[in-house]
């Protein structure tokens, strides 16, 4: 028997407490933002613009009151292309009853986003609007720090790539690989929908050299070997896939990995997989890739001091854009990835949603990385399995329908898998000295993170 996907309604979990005391604040936020925006639209804009906020609230208070979930009316699936499946999932006899804080927290999560979609893609002159655009943005200007010191890393070395890359220096080029995996993971510590009140120096603490070489025994779980002897397979030839997570500083370690694994001619392209619908805060869609190269490139946006530092951004942006133009970097946006369906679904049998399409594309791929925390939680179906479950266990049909993957979580949830015997026990206490009663939730304090692998083939 499956464990039981996890509940807002389980006490005690951070799935709970992310319900009722984030979400609320989450939709708040997007309420002042959405008011921020009004001031400066007027007419018919302005008049929808006031509609939206005025159902922004609805929703908040529908969310804080604990209401019943209810389907998407026929207009909003219409109007809105919502997947059929969020309506099946209500119709199920299993989730009769369901409220916001008595449901599955993967599909009410998922929900709650799809509901604040539909109030702008219902509203004609704001169906494009992004309600956490100004967070986005915002937090990547204060990321100037962290962005810097990775373009000036990646200028020194990208000459040299080539030449370790000819020389069949592999030995250097596992290290390297080794540090953009971890940049890549580390980027995943930015999260806008944790960051609410980050201030720049929280920021700063999260983004450098330093800082990722001080969370290096915070890695519990490290694959990275196995993920790199897989490459190496495929050699020059190999396809890299991104399940993306955040835009901005974590999009931007993506990047850099990508490049690097391009540049050292271990991959030959990479397609990176957004959403296509603003998701979870600071999830990236096609046009957050477009504005962080504009924004690299802006001298306003990005004022550096110092002549090496302009150069070694411009160079970057550069770099993207020419792998973009050469077409070894795509950018995908499906809709799969938007809905509720965990991914036990990406596989052959899932034939309504793009489950079985993305799949047939997916096992092409040498790799596919899927990034932070919500991929994790959708590749473990987001159930209570014991911790120590073997990670192959509990990611279903992908232990053997062909996808070779790598999962780059810091983490922040509940679920937690593939832990050795006395590992969960021994850090819960740890966190349990500092946080009283909470002593599990180290797994959701975005403090420590795994690194985990699977192939079948
Ligand atoms: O728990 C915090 C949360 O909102 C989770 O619901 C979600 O899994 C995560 O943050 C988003 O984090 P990430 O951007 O790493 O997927
Ligand atoms: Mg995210």
């Amino acid at each position: 028997m499956l464990p039981e996907p996890f509940k807002t309604s389980d006490n005690g979990t951070f799935g709970e407490f992310t319900a009722t005391q984030r979400w609320p604040t989450i939709i708040q936020n997007a309420i002042d933002d959405m008011n921020t925006e009004l001031q400066s639209q007027s007419g018919e804009c302005k008049k929808q613009g006031e509609a939206i906020a005025a159902q922004l609230v609805e929703l908040r208070d529908e969310v804080a009151g604990n209401a019943p979930l209810r389907p998407f009316t026929h207009r909003e699936t219409e109007i809105a292309a919502v997947p059929s499946c969020f309506n099946e999932y209500l119709a199920d006899s299993r989730h009769q009853g369901a409220t916001w804080f008595n449901a599955g927290w993967l599909f009410t999560e998922v929900y709650m986003y799809r509901r604040m979609n539909v109030l702008f893609k219902t509203h004609p002159l704001w169906t494009q609007f992004d309600i956490f655009n100004r967070l986005k943005q915002s937090t990547f200007h204060s990321s100037l720090h962290g962005v810097v010191e990775l373009a000036l890393r990646y200028k020194n070395l990208r000459l040299q790539l080539d030449k370790l890359s000819t020389q069949h220096d592999d030995e250097t080029l596992r290290i390297l690989f080794k540090e953009f995996i971890d940049i890549s993971l580390w980027g995943n510590a930015t999260d806008l929908s944790l960051l609410t009140n980050a201030t720049l120096e929280d920021i700063k603490s999260i983004q450098g050299a330093q800082a990722r070489k001080n969370a290096e025994s915070k890695i519990v779980i490290d694959d990275t070997a196995k993920a790199w002897d897989a490459l190496l397979k495929a050699r020059t030839t190999a396809r890299v896939d991104f399940v993306l997570d955040n835009s901005g500083f974590e999009l931007y370690a993506d990047l850099m990995l990508a490049a690097f694994l391009i540049h050292s001619n271990l991959v030959k392209n990479c397609v990176f997989h957004g959403k296509d619908i603003p998701y979870m805060v600071s999830d990236t869609m096609r046009k957050d890739f477009s504005a962080l190269l504009e924004d690299l490139e802006d001298t306003k946006f990005f004022p550096t001091d110092d002549q090496a530092s302009r150069e070694a951004l411009d160079v970057f942006a550069q770099d993207i854009r020419k792998l973009v133009k050469d077409g070894q970097l795509e950018f995908r946006a499906d809709p799969f990835w938007t809905t509720d369906l965990d991914y036990w679904n990406l596989d052959p049998s899932e034939t309504k949603y793009h489950g079985a399409q993305l799949h047939s594309d997916l096992v092409k791929s040498n790799l596919v990385i899927f990034k932070g925390d919500l991929n994790y939680r959708k590749l473990t179906g987001d159930r209570k399995w014991p911790r120590t479950t073997p990670w192959a266990e509990a990611i279903g049909p992908l232990a053997t329908n062909g996808i070779t993957l790598l999962s780059l979580r810091t983490c922040k949830a509940d679920v937690q898998v593939g832990l050795p015997e006395g590992l969960d026990e021994k850090l819960s206490h740890a966190w349990e000295k500092d946080h009283p009663g909470k002593g599990s939730w180290w797994t959701s304090s975005g403090k420590w993170a795994v690194i985990c692998f699977h192939s079948s083939r």
